[in-house]
C-alpha cells in the first residue's frame, strides 16, 4: 500500500507521525473514499513505525472493512478516542504531519489534548513528491477523464448556442460530464463576449450572441482523477482582433507543449508560452501561470509558472493553458492536459484546437 511509501519518506525526513483528514491524500494513501466536508471528526493517525488507525464516525460502520478503525457515535467525544489512538501508537511528542486541508477546529482540539508536545508541519511537504509522478494505472484514469472532456466539447458544438445564457450552457456541460463520468473536476466556466476578459468568470445571465468569443473551461473526474480542458469558440463572424489573439494563443500553447521534456524545469515551459505571447505584444494580457499539475486535485504540483522550479519527468501530468484577456473586448484561452511520457509531452485532451466558428 502507498502508506508504506509515506512511512519510508517520513523516516527519511525525521517525522514521527501524521494526522490525515479526508481528501485526495487520504484517498491516495488508502483507497478509502470518505466525505471531505463533514464536521464529524474523521482522521487517519499514522506513526513512523508504519502503524496506523482510522478514527471515523459510526456512519461508516457498514462500509469500511479490512482497515484498522475506531468508530465513534454521535453524542460521544471523538477527541477522547483520538487521545486513546495516539496513546496506542505512542505518539505523545515530536514532528507531526498534518493534512493541509484539515479543519482548524479539529487541529485546535488536537493541540488541546494535553501532555503532548507536537510540532506540526504540512503533510504536502512529503505528499507532493509521492503524487507528482503518476503510475500507469493513474495515467489510464486520467486518459479516461480527458476523453470525457473531449467528448463533451464535441457535444457542445451540436447545441443551439445563439441566445443561450452562459449559466444554461454551463448547466448543459455539467449534465454531459455527469452522464459520462464520476462527476465534475470543478464548476464549469462559461465566459462570453467581454466576460471572457475575466479568467475565472462565473457563468451568469448574459446571452451568447453573434460576434462573441465563448470560453468554456471544465473537467471530469474518473475514480477521483481529474481532467481540465478549455476551448474558445466563435459565434458568427469573429472580431478581427480576437481572431489575431486566437492565433497567438494557439501558437503559444503549441510551442509550450512542444517544449515539454524530461529534465527541464517547469518554468522553462512557462517561459516558452510567455515569450511567444509577449513577442506578439500581448504579454501584459497574459495574467496567469501557463499551467498546473493535475491528478486527484485539479490544482497540484507541478505548477507551470515563472517560479516553477520542479524538474519535469516521466509520469508528471499537468495543464498547458495560456490565455490573453483584454478588458472590454474579451479573451481567449486554450487548455490541454499533458503527461510526460518517454521524455516527451503527450496530450491527453485532443479536442480540435483550430478555431471553431458556429
Ligand atoms: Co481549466
Ligand atoms: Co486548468
Amino acid at each position: 500500500m502507498r502508506i508504506e511509501k509515506l512511512v519510508q519518506i517520513m523516516r527519511e525526513n525525521e517525522f514521527d507521525g501524521a494526522l490525515i483528514s479526508p481528501g485526495a491524500n487520504l484517498y491516495y494513501l488508502t483507497g478509502l473514499h470518505l466525505h471531505e466536508s463533514g464536521e464529524r471528526v474523521t482522521l487517519l493517525v499514522l506513526n513512523s513505525d508504519g502503524e496506523y488507525q482510522l478514527l471515523a464516525p459510526s456512519l461508516y460502520e457498514n462500509t469500511i472493512r479490512d482497515f484498522p478503525v475506531t468508530f465513534w457515535r454521535d453524542g460521544e467525544n471523538p477527541y477522547e478516542k483520538l487521545a486513546w489512538i495516539l496513546g496506542e501508537l505512542e505518539l505523545s511528542s515530536g514532528r507531526i504531519l498534518v493534512e493541509n486541508t484539515m479543519r482548524s477546529d479539529w487541529l485546535i482540539h488536537v493541540i488541546k489534548l494535553g501532555n503532548r508536545n507536537f510540532e506540526f508541519h504540512p503533510l504536502n511537504l512529503l505528499m507532493r513528491a509521492l503524487r507528482m509522478r503518476k503510475d500507469p494505472a493513474e495515467i489510464r484514469l486520467m486518459e479516461r477523464a480527458a476523453k470525457v472532456a473531449d467528448r463533451v466539447f464535441e457535444e457542445t458544438l451540436n447545441l443551439d448556442l445563439l441566445g443561450m445564457r452562459e449559466r444554461e450552457l454551463a448547466l448543459k456541460i455539467e449534465l454531459l460530464i455527469r452522464e459520462l463520468s464520476d462527476g465534475l473536476s470543478f464548476e464549469p466556466i462559461v465566459a462570453s463576449g467581454e466576460n471572457g476578459a475575466n479568467p475565472h468568470h462565473l457563468p451568469g445571465n448574459r446571452r451568447l450572441r453573434k460576434g462573441d468569443f465563448v470560453i468554456m473551461d471544465y473537467g471530469a473526474k474518473v475514480q477521483g482523477y481529474c481532467s481540465d480542458i478549455t476551448r474558445t469558440i466563435a459565434l458568427g463572424r469573429p472580431n478581427e482582433k480576437l481572431l489575431e489573439i486566437y492565433e497567438v494563443v494557439k501558437d503559444a500553447q503549441e510551442k509550450a507543449y512542444r517544449a515539454v521534456k524530461s529534465g527541464i524545469k517547469a518554468k522553462e515551459v512557462d517561459a516558452t508560452a510567455r515569450e511567444t505571447i509577449t513577442g506578439k505584444g500581448y504579454g501584459e494580457y497574459f495574467t496567469h501561470r501557463t499551467g498546473h499539475g493535475l491528478g486527484l486535485d485539479v490544482h497540484e504540483e507541478p505548477f507551470i509558472g515563472p517560479d516553477g522550479e520542479v524538474t519535469l519527468g516521466d509520469g508528471m501530468t499537468f495543464t498547458i493553458e495560456p490565455g490573453v484577456y483584454v478588458p472590454g473586448l474579451g479573451g481567449v484561452r486554450i487548455e490541454d492536459d499533458v503527461v510526460v511520457k518517454e521524455g516527451r509531452g503527450k496530450r491527453l485532451t485532443r479536442a480540435d484546437r483550430e478555431l471553431v466558428v458556429l
